[in-house]
C-alpha cells in the first residue's frame, strides 16, 4: 500500500478520497474520519502533516480539586477509565494540596565537538559569560519585557565514546510558554559566537527536556480516618495508611515496580496536559530522567506517616508545560480547557498539575494495597466490554452490572448475556 507524491500537498478531504481508496476502506469508515470534530480540519491541517482526520479522546472533568486554598475544575482527555475518578476520589479524600513551582527556567544545549583544550575553553567562554547572555536576549524583547530571557550559562565537559565534547547549558526564564522554540532560537544565536570562543564546531542546539531547574512539588495529607471511611470500614485507618507505606517501599526499592508507580502518576498528569494542549512527551521524557537522576530509577512520589499517624503524600518532578504557543493557543478545546480550570500562570497549571499526578499515584497505591484495582476498572471495562460484544442504550448498563456482580466480565459472556434477553 502507498500513497502518491502528491498526498503530502493535497487538502484534507482530497488526501482522505486518496486514502480511502487505497487502504480500501468501507463508505462508513470514510464517513467516520471525515466527520468534524472540535478540532475544525483546517485548523488540524495548520498543526501537522498529512491530515485527513482528526482524533477525540473523551474529555472529563474532576470536580472540587483543591490547590493552594483555591477550587479548581480539572479537564482530562484520556481513554483510560477510572482515571478520572480516582483523581475525583482522591482529592475529595485529601485536606486539599499546597503546590509550589519554582521559576520556569529551562536548559538549551549547544555541544561543541573538536574543541583542542576543553577546559581553557570552558574557561574563555566563562569569562564571557555576561555578552553572551546578553547577545541571547538580543531578539526576545517580549520575554524580557515579561521579567523572562536568558540568565546564566554552565559549562559541561563530556567525555563520550566519539570523544571529548564541550557542552553549553544555556538558562533561559521562559515564563508562560514550554519554551522550546525559544531555547532553540536562542542557542542557534549563540553557536557562531561559542564557536569562536572555543575553537570548536557546533554540532547539536537543542532544548532539554531534562528541566533540573524547572520543577513542581505537590504535598498533601490524608487522614487515618478518612481512610477507613473510604473502605466503608473494611479497613483501619492506619491499615491502610501501612498498606500505601508498604507499596510506596515497593516501588523504592525495585525499578520494576517504580515504572509502574510513576506510569499511574503520569497517567493524570498527561490527560491534564494533552487537555490543555502541552507537550506530554516532554514531560513524560522529562519526569522518567528526573526519576533516575541517582542513577537508580526511583519513584517520582513520597510517602509517610506523619507524627498523628496519618498519610502524607509529596510528588516532585519536572514541569516543563505553557499556557501560550503552541496547541495551548491553537487547540480550540485547550484554550477552554484552560480557561475551566482558571488558570493564568503557568506556574499555577504546573501546580495542579503535579497534585492530579499525586492523586492518580495514591488512588492506585491505595486501591492495591487494599481490595486490589480491578473491582474498580471492572464496571467500565465491563461497559466496554458490553458494547464490544454488541450491547446498545440500556442493555449496556445491564449486562455490564450483570458481568460485574458475577466476575465473569468476557465478550463471550455478554453475548450469551445479550442472546438470553
Ligand atoms: C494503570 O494504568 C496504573 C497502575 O498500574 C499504577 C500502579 O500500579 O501504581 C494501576
Amino acid at each position: 500500500m502507498t500513497l502518491s507524491k502528491e498526498f503530502r500537498k493535497k487538502a484534507p478531504k482530497e488526501r482522505l478520497d486518496e486514502l480511502a481508496s487505497e487502504a480500501k476502506l468501507t463508505e462508513e469508515e470514510k464517513a467516520l474520519l471525515a466527520k468534524e470534530s472540535a478540532l475544525d480540519l483546517e485548523t488540524a491541517n495548520r498543526m501537522i502533516e498529512n491530515v485527513v482526520s482528526t482524533f477525540p479522546l473523551p474529555f472529563g472533568v474532576v470536580p472540587g480539586f483543591k490547590v493552594n486554598g483555591i477550587e479548581r475544575l480539572v479537564p482530562m482527555a484520556v481513554e483510560e477509565p477510572s482515571v478520572v475518578a480516582a483523581s475525583a476520589n482522591a482529592a475529595k479524600l485529601s485536606e486539599g494540596f499546597t503546590s509550589e513551582a519554582s521559576e520556569p527556567v529551562m536548559i538549551g544545549q549547544i555541544q561543541l565537538l573538536g574543541v583542542k583544550d576543553v577546559p581553557k575553553a570552558i574557561e574563555a567562554i566563562e569569562a564571557k559569560k555576561k555578552e553572551l547572555v546578553a547577545k541571547a536576549n538580543e531578539k526576545d524583547r517580549m520575554l524580557i519585557s515579561r521579567g523572562g530571557g536568558a540568565k546564566g550559562i554552565e559549562c559541561r565537559h563530556l567525555k563520550s565514546k566519539r570523544g571529548d565534547m564541550l557542552i553549553v547549558h544555556l538558562l533561559v526564564n521562559v515564563q508562560d510558554a514550554m519554551g522550546a522554540n525559544t531555547i532553540n532560537t536562542m542557542c542557534e544565536i549563540l553557536s557562531p559566537e561559542l564557536e569562536k570562543l572555543s575553537g570548536g564546531k557546533v554540532r547539536l542546539r537543542i532544548i532539554s527536556n531534562l528541566a533540573v531547574h524547572r520543577t513542581v512539588k505537590a504535598k498533601t495529607v490524608w487522614t487515618k480516618e478518612a481512610l477507613e471511611e473510604s473502605t466503608k470500614g473494611a479497613f483501619k485507618g492506619s491499615e491502610v495508611v501501612g498498606a500505601v507505606l508498604d507499596a510506596y517501599a515497593f516501588a523504592e526499592a525495585d525499578p520494576y515496580r517504580a515504572c509502574t508507580h510513576n506510569k499511574g502518576a503520569m497517567n493524570g498528569i498527561d490527560a491534564v496536559l494533552i487537555a490543555t494542549g502541552n507537550d506530554w512527551r516532554a514531560v513524560e521524557a522529562g519526569a522518567h530522567a528526573f526519576a533516575s537522576l541517582s542513577g537508580e530509577y526511583k519513584p517520582l512520589t513520597k510517602y509517610y506517616k506523619n507524627e498523628k499517624g496519618d498519610l502524607v503524600g509529596e510528588i516532585e518532578l519536572p514541569m516543563a508545560i505553557g499556557i501560550v504557543g503552541g496547541a495551548t493557543k491553537t487547540h480550540p478545546l485547550a484554550k477552554i480547557a484552560l480557561k475551566i480550570m482558571g488558570v493564568t500562570k503557568a506556574s499555577e497549571l504546573a501546580e495542579i498539575i503535579a497534585a492530579v499526578g499525586l492523586t492518580q499515584n495514591f488512588a492506585a497505591l491505595r486501591a492495591l494495597a487494599t481490595e486490589g484495582i480491578q473491582r474498580g476498572h471492572m464496571r467500565l471495562h465491563a461497559k466496554n466490554i458490553a458494547v464490544m460484544a454488541g450491547a446498545h442504550g440500556k442493555e449496556i448498563e445491564e449486562i455490564a452490572d450483570k458481568m460485574a456482580g458475577e466476575k465473569n466480565v468476557s465478550v463471550q459472556r455478554a453475548k450469551e448475556l445479550l442472546g438470553s434477553k
